[in-house]
C-alpha cells in the first residue's frame, strides 16, 4: 500500500504477471480524495448537461437497457514507474513502481449509445450548440480542487465514436465494479492514461472546451526536463491523453541475487491509442546485445497484433530465459505497431511531475558462484 487516505495501493511484481486479466485483488488503486460510499442504487442518476438540446437524467435502469459490450483494456497510471524516475532527480507524487497498471474486462454500456439518449448522434465532433468535449464529475471531493468534484474530459468525436471504445462500466472482470473501482459507474477510455476513466460518475457536461479542472490543467502534463517549480507555465502544454508504448520486466526485482544458470524474464508490454505491440526485446548485456521475448495474451498462443486476433486496448505478456554467469544488468524494451520504442534512458525523459517513464526497463542480477 503506498498510502491508506486517499487509497493508493500496487500489487507486487511478481502477482501483477502471473495472469492475463488481473484480478480485481490485484488491481491499482488510485484516488485523489477519499472513496465515496453510493449506496442508493435506486436513486442514483447521472445527469447530462451542458451544450445539447435534450438534457437528461440518466438512472441505472437506462444504462443496463443498452446493449452491453465487454471490452479488455489496460488502466495504466500515468505516473507508473515514477520511482525510478525520482533516482535521477526527485519528483512530485505518489512512488509507484512498475505495477500501476492491470488488464480487466470492463462491462457496461458504451458512452456512444449513452450520448444518442440525449439526442447526439454517433461520429459527431460537434453539436449545434458547439460542444467539443465531454467532461466528466465524478462524485468524490478531493483537496486539488478545493474540495470540488475529481473531473476530466475526452473530445466529443471520440465519445461518440464507437470504434473507441469509450464505455460507462458497471463491472468489471465479470462482477459489480466494487467500491475501489468506481461502484456503481465509471468511464473507462481505453488506450488513454488512467486519470481520464473518472469514476463514480455524477455527471457528463458537454461543453465548447476542454475540462479546465486540475488534473487536466495542472496536473498530468508532460513537461521537458528544462522545465522546473520555478519557471512552470501549465498553459503551454496540453493534457496528456494516450500513453506511450511500455514494458517492464516483472519476475525480478531491481537487485536480485541469483545462482549462475537460467532465469525466468517475464513481464508486461502496452501500449496507448491501440496500438499493439510489435515487438519486445531483451538484453542480458545491459543493452549491447538483443534477443526477441515471446509475446502471449492468451496463455499458450503467440500473440500478433491484428484486431481479429488480439485484444487491442489490453497489454501483452512476455517470456524470455537468459543464460547469466557474471553480474549483469537485464533490460527490456517494447516497440508499438507504430515502430515507437521506449526512450533509452530515464534523463532524457525526466519531468517534475515523474510521469510517463517509460525509459527501458532495467533490472540487476549478481550472480552468486556455488563452490560445489
Ligand atoms: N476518478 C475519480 N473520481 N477520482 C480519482 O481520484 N483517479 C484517476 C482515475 N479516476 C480518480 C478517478 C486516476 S489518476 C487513475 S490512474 C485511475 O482512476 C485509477 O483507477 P483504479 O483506481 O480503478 O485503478
Amino acid at each position: 500500500m503506498k498510502s491508506r487516505e486517499p487509497f493508493n495501493a500496487e500489487p507486487p511484481r511478481q502477482a501483477l504477471v502471473s495472469s492475463y486479466v488481473t484480478p480485481t485483488e490485484f488491481f491499482y488503486k488510485r484516488n485523489h480524495g477519499p472513496i465515496p460510499v453510493v449506496d442508493d442504487i435506486e436513486r442514483y442518476s447521472v445527469s447530462v448537461v451542458g451544450l445539447i438540446d435534450k438534457p437528461k437524467e440518466l438512472f441505472m435502469k437506462d444504462i443496463t437497457n443498452l446493449p452491453k459490450y465487454n471490452i479488455t483494456a489496460t488502466l495504466q497510471c500515468a505516473g507508473n514507474r515514477r520511482t525510478a524516475m525520482s533516482k535521477t532527480r526527485t519528483v512530485k507524487g505518489v512512488g509507484w513502481d512498475v505495477s500501476a497498471l492491470g488488464n480487466a474486462i470492463w462491462g457496461g454500456a458504451k458512452l456512444a449509445d449513452v450520448l444518442e439518449l440525449v439526442g447526439i448522434p454517433k461520429l459527431t465532433s460537434i453539436t449545434p450548440a458547439g460542444g467539443k468535449h465531454v467532461e466528466f464529475v465524478s462524485v468524490d471531493r478531493c483537496k486539488e480542487e478545493n474540495g470540488g468534484p475529481y473531473k476530466a474530459s475526452i473530445p466529443l468525436i471520440q465519445a461518440t465514436n464507437p470504434e473507441a471504445d469509450v464505455l460507462l462500466a458497471y463491472e468489471m472482470n465479470g462482477e459489480t465494479l466494487n467500491r475501489d473501482h468506481g461502484y456503481p459507474l465509471r468511464v473507462v477510455v481505453p488506450g488513454v492514461i488512467g486519470a481520464r476513466s473518472v469514476k463514480w460518475l455524477d455527471s457528463i457536461n458537454i461543453d465548447s472546451q476542454v475540462c479546465q479542472g486540475f488534473f487536466m490543467q495542472k496536473d498530468y502534463k508532460m513537461f521537458p526536463p528544462s522545465v522546473n517549480w520555478d519557471n512552470i507555465d501549465w498553459s503551454t502544454r496540453r493534457p496528456q491523453m494516450d500513453f506511450p508504448v511500455q514494458s517492464a520486466i516483472c519476475s525480478l526485482e531491481d537487485m536480485n541475487v541469483g545462482r549462475n544458470g537460467k532465469i525466468a524474464i517475464k513481464g508486461y508490454a502496452v501500449s496507448g491509442g491501440g496500438r499493439g505491440i510489435e515487438r519486445v526485446d531483451i538484453s542480458t548485456d545491459g543493452g549491447k546485445t538483443w534477443k526477441e521475448a515471446s509475446r502471449y495474451q492468451k496463455p499458450g498462443m503467440q500473440y500478433i497484433a491484428d484486431e481479429e486476433k488480439s485484444d487491442k486496448w489490453a497489454w501483452v505478456l512476455f517470456e524470455a530465459e537468459a543464460d547469466v554467469h557474471s553480474n549483469t544488468e537485464i533490460v527490456a524494451k517494447a516497440v508499438d505497431t507504430a515502430a515507437n520504442v521506449q526512450p533509452e534512458k530515464v534523463e532524457d525523459i525526466w519531468n517534475l511531475r515523474g510521469i510517463l517513464n517509460t525509459s527501458w526497463h532495467r533490472v540487476h542480477v549478481q550472480v552468486r558462484h556455488s563452490s560445489m
